[in-house]
């Protein structure tokens, strides 16, 4: 038998970024569309919130879950904004950013063998995280006819007696897809009628495009009591260096069991970042919203010039940072849907311009590429002007 952990990939967006930050350093100009990395820095007034921290001596352990001054902010904020029904700041978990929020959430979360529903295409360390907290990922496909929807009566056929939970993220990575109210209803209902916890990543909850509202899966009536909601830093306030995410969770066993788990794992989150992260929520939001509407600009230069490309079909995503397109079958490189690598190699090699291969999303991500724009204007801009003539000289 394997260990566990032999389960989990090195992670292919990781390897891609290796070797760019490898040519880049022997001097090679390269377009780091790649990862979904905030090219912002983070506001002004959180800067200054971490240097008094600093200079303030707030550098010893925190409470294990959180300060309070953060952790009140948190639950004003998902109170206020998100809908959320908090009964106390107790129900907030600060995580070393979404990710470790996740790993806690599934290893705290479930039993050996229990499933758990994603979206696939999906953010592979979801699936990943699944498989170490010992659960089944049961991958629920997105169809592009649809606008990569998450179809709820294909989620309530995949439901076994196993079945443990339903994960949902909008707005969605890697298709930037934005899922409509009433289908977050209609999860909501067929996860009540199961007696199933809903799990609602919304790490892009303020990056949002064309005027939309973010709906919170766990602000809806049918879902309240038995969402475990998700959150991230990193995208809102450009803090993804600094880790920081939180978990809203009511229910008072997982709630237990995710104390103890990030005691044992963290111990609390860098105390400067908690602190940051309390100026962030507490202060002015604008730099947020001057972000989004900046990536809606970008995502509009370069979804002009994919569209302008052969051999791609790209998705108008409404939220998130990425472009998700399919690769047409008559892209010359093309070797069958297993194959998606070889654009992505085609782009780095031959162009300069790094993206992410679909498969590394799960099996329905075969066949299609992510090129993320939230690295600067300037690298976005450049890669548009570069991408349909490269695509089309690829053609011979
Ligand atoms: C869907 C999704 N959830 C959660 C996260 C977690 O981000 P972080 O660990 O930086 O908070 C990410 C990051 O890319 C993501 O794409």
């Amino acid at each position: 038998m394997s260990h566990i952990v032999d389960s989990v990939s090195l992670g292919a967006i990781v390897q891609v970024r290796d070797r760019l930050l490898d040519m880049q350093a022997k001097g090679k100009k390269i377009l780091r569309l790649e990862s979904g990395d905030p090219s912002f820095d983070i506001p002004a007034h959180v800067r200054e919130a971490m240097e008094k921290a600093l200079r303030d001596g707030q550098t010893h352990y925190t409470a294990s879950t959180g300060i309070p001054l953060l952790r009140n902010a948190i639950l004003k904020k998902v109170t206020e904004e998100n809908g959320l029904g908090v009964a106390s700041a107790d129900q907030v978990v600060v995580t070393n950013g979404g990710m470790h929020g996740l790993y806690v959430l599934f290893r705290a979360m479930l039993e050996a063998g229990d499933e758990v529903i994603l979206p696939d295409p999906m953010w592979t360390e979801i699936a990943e995280n699944i498989r170490l907290g010992g659960g089944i990922p049961i991958p629920v496909r997105l169809h592009p006819e649809t606008g990569y929807g998450y179809d709820p009566d294909e989620i309530e056929a995949a439901i076994t007696p196993r079945t443990r939970a339903i994960f949902v993220n909008t707005p969605h990575n890697p298709t930037g897809a934005v899922a409509a109210r009433v289908t977050l209803e209609r999860i909501a209902a067929i996860a009540a009628n199961h007696n199933l916890t809903l799990i609602s990543d919304e790490a892009y909850e303020h990056v949002i495009f064309d005027g939309q509202k973010h709906v919170s899966l766990g602000s809806l009536p049918a879902a309240q009591r038995r969402t475990v909601s998700v959150y991230s830093m990193s995208k809102t306030y450009a803090m993804s260096g600094l880790r920081m995410g939180y978990l809203v969770v009511t229910d008072e066993l997982l709630l237990e069991r995710l104390k103890k788990l990030v005691r044992c794992t963290i111990n609390g989150v860098n105390s400067v970042t908690q602190y940051g992260a309390a100026a962030a929520l507490n202060g002015p939001q604008d730099a947020t919203r001057t972000m989004a509407a900046e990536y809606q600009s970008r995502r509009d230069m370069l979804l002009a010039a994919l569209e302008e490309s052969p051999y791609l079909e790209p998705f108008k995503p409404g939220g998130a940072f990425y472009l998700w397109a399919k690769i047409k079958e008559d892209w010359p490189g093309y070797q069958g849907k297993a194959d998606d690598w070889s654009m992505t190699n085609y782009l780095i090699d031959r162009v300069g311009v790094g993206s992410s291969p679909g498969s590394a999303f799960g099996p329905a991500g075969a066949g299609h590429i992510r090129f993320a724009f939230s690295c600067s204007t300037e690298q976005v801009r450049e890669a548009a002007g570069l991408l349909p003539a490269a695509l089309r000289a690829a053609g011979g």
